[in-house]
């Protein structure tokens, strides 16, 4: 079975780790703060904070920039949960807006008409590892005095205008999922070039202590463990070479499927350096995406739904009365269509050829 994901883990990081185990350092330390800066310099920031997970990661940036009760923050409907329920842990409104169905992110256009006297922040997310339109976001946030977040979760090492995913907005969040383009388990990382934020977001990180057991603020523990911090520093300086094979293996499936009637091939904006955490396709012929994923997975290709549903249609969040304030058409007719194809740095070129063929041959019946 070729399988949706893998993780690139090899002999190096299990020295690490077993450098870190005799070190006796466990918890944070020199080895964690090490991992903070190098990513910062990776991204081109001044500043990272290393956390448990890339939830609490989005959660520690909201909360340090000041996001809380009676905010609204305008975000996609079409992500992972984490996204969204970091806002709600906050205090605030999370408000969705469609999505550009082109590249699956948000639509400037629909966060300028979604913002209210209320709305204190965008955050966007680079989903599938495409950038989101940060240059239009950075205008209407500048335009109308707000916060601008990533959520770079999906995005390790993408660019858009020459500048990397995670240096683009106010603040960026980031996790080391094991799926995602590299991985530390868990972990997570908030990057700004506000030094007041990352200050506040230490400060949460660890039970508002500002001095040894000096608690001045109700803070929280998302410390990053030194063992985490030891793979992810193998990981970051692996991490070009794995995007490199993604983007090896995508243009293999984009070159043999790229304009075949029934499905339809992610695009890449000029502006854009996609890192391919997924290669997505949209399947519009009508036998329809769980068609094509059931062919594949008998013929030795694992798939996945990123997303199934819009974010309202959860059953939590129709509860709270979360709906998208446009309706979201786009967001609710590609939670139908999308199906993610492996492209990770294990995927060899012969099998990238294997899976197009499945999908040609498919394509090829209807
Ligand atoms: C877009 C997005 N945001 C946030 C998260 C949350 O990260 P984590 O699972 O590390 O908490 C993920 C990944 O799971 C994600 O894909």
């Amino acid at each position: 079975m070729i399988r949706i994901a893998q993780p690139q883990i090899g002999e190096e990081e299990i020295e690490a780790v077993a450098r870190v185990l005799r070190s006796g350092i466990l918890s944070h330390g020199p080895v964690v703060e090490e991992f903070e800066e190098r990513f910062a310099e990776y991204v081109g920031v001044d500043y990272a904070v290393a956390t448990t997970n890339g939830t609490s990661a989005l959660f520690l940036m909201l909360k340090a920039a000041g996001i809380g009760p009676g905010d609204e923050v305008i975000t996609t409907p079409f992500t992972f949960i984490a996204t969204s329920n970091a806002v709600l842990y906050t205090g605030a409104r999370p408000v969705f807006v469609d999505i550009d169905p082109r590249t699956f992110n948000i639509d400037p256009q629909r966060v300028l008409e979604a913002i209210t006297p209320r709305t204190r922040a965008i955050l966007a997310v680079h989903l599938y590892g495409h950038p989101a339109d940060m240059r239009a976001l950075r205008e209407i946030a500048e335009d109308h005095k707000l916060l601008l977040f990533e959520d770079a979760a999906q995005a390790h090492g993408a660019t858009a205008w020459g500048r990397k995913a995670g240096s683009l907005g106010d603040a960026a969040a980031f996790s080391f999922y094991a799926t995602k383009n590299m991985t530390t388990g868990e972990g997570g990382m908030v990057t700004t070039n506000d030094r007041s934020l990352a200050e506040r977001a230490k400060l949460l990180r660890l039970h508002g202590q500002a001095g040894k057991y000096n608690h001045v603020e109700l803070g929280y523990n998302l410390l990053m463990t030194s063992i985490q911090a030891a793979i992810g520093l193998v990981q970051l300086s692996k991490l070009d070479r794995m995007n490199e094979v993604r983007r090896r293996n995508a243009s293999i499936l984009s070159r043999e499927l790229g304009g075949l009637e029934g499905i339809v091939t992610p695009v890449e904006e000029p502006w854009a350096v996609h890192v391919y955490h997924q290669y997505v396709i949209r399947v519009t012929d009508r036998r329809g995406r769980d068609s094509l994923a059931s062919y594949l997975n008998e013929r030795g290709v694992e798939t996945a739904v990123h997303y199934p549903r819009a974010l309202p249609d959860q059953p939590v969040y129709k509860r709270m009365g979360l709906d998208c304030v446009d309706g979201c058409p786009e967001a609710r007719r590609a939670a139908r269509e999308v199906l993610s194809l492996p492209v990770h740095p294990g995927v060899s070129p012969g099998q990238a050829e294997y899976i197009a063929g499945v999908v040609k041959a498919w394509l090829g019946e209807a």
